[in-house]
């Protein structure tokens, strides 16, 4: 049972509400609804992201989250409501400019794809061909062995993607988002599908290029070990709004039962509710001689 005074929303917390358009925030969202067809997924969402702060984005499959940080680099528009980078509207841009501020952002998306066809060493110089004026080949491998050290993949860039195992791709994706020197990094999943040690390796990147870089840093997961690890801040989306906002102890702490269960990894009682009654799982169970000749 979710208590009455758990379903309140969160309106953001001290460090930044959407008002908050001051030299700390480096993005902000004001009331931004974002819907497909009849599909609202966010719902009058407002949020202001701090300078050089790390925000974990938490919330079930399909809540919205992914859609969120496409929204704070435009690749998605709103449907209402606004996006600022550094106090500068963004989300009613044309293309031409958004290209040019998205080259202050690394983002690593949830599929994390690299070009098959370059090598290691092109799939970083990639960006920095298209965007910046270096074009010294050995300045350009100068910069591709430092970024590589950083990710920890020293000697790499000569190999091809599909010679290397999901987390050494997702290394050199992280490699490559880190190309232009970012003042903000985004990372979709970023230890999705990584076994347990692989995963915390991305975390220690994560953290050690804040630490370094000192860029802004906002990471979308479902892997709570990795967002209590990595965390300044964490919000979690849910049915559109964001029901919960503040540090990792807040979070552990959160009276609404549905951030209970999302932590504890629980189905609530309304879900299983659900699955009882759709009887759907017999019906599509096997009998052995389904196999028989
Ligand atoms: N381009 C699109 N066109 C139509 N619907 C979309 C589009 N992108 C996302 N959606 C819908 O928006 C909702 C939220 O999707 P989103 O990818 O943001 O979820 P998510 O929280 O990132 O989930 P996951 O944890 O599985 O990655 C889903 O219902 C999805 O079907
Ligand atoms: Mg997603």
């Amino acid at each position: 049972m979710v208590r009455k005074e758990d379903q309140r929303v969160e309106k953001g917390d001290a460090r930044g509400g959407a008002q908050g358009r001051d030299d700390n925030n480096i993005i902000v969202v004001k009331n931004l609804t974002k819907s497909f067809g009849d599909n609202v997924v966010l719902d009058n969402i407002s949020l202001a992201i701090e300078k050089g702060k790390t925000t974990v984005v938490i919330g079930p499959s399909g809540c919205g989250k992914t859609v969120l940080i496409k929204n704070f680099i435009v690749l998605l528009r709103p449907s209402v409501g606004e996006v600022y980078f550094k106090e500068r509207r963004i989300d009613n841009l044309p293309e031409s400019e958004l290209n040019e501020i998205r080259t202050h952002y690394g983002f690593l998306f949830q599929a994390g794809a690299l070009f098959d066809s370059l090598s290691v060493g092109e799939n970083i110089m990639f960006p920095i061909v298209q965007h910046s004026r270096v074009t010294k080949r050995e300045r350009l491998e100068e910069i591709v062995r430092a970024k590589l050290a950083m990710v920890g993949l020293e000697g790499f860039q000569n190999y091809y993607p599909a010679k290397l195992s999901g987390g050494q791709r997702k290394r050199v994706a992280l490699a490559r988002a880190i190309a232009l020197n970012p003042e903000v990094i985004l990372y979709d999943e970023p230890t999705t599908g990584l076994d347990p040690i692989r995963a915390d390796i991305i975390n220690e990147l994560i953290l050690r290029l804040q630490r370094e870089l000192g860029e802004t840093t906002v990471v979308v997961t479902h892997d709570m070990k990795s967002a209590y690890k990595v965390a300044d801040r964490i919000i979690m989306l849910y049915d559109g709004k964001i029901i919960a906002d503040g540090d990792a102890d807040h979070i552990r702490n959160h009276p609404h039962s549905v951030v209970q269960h999302f932590i504890h990894g629980q189905v609530s009682e309304a879900d299983l509710a659900v699955l009882r009654a759709s009887g759907a799982i017999s019906k599509a169970q096997f009998l052995p001689r389904d196999f028989e000749e």
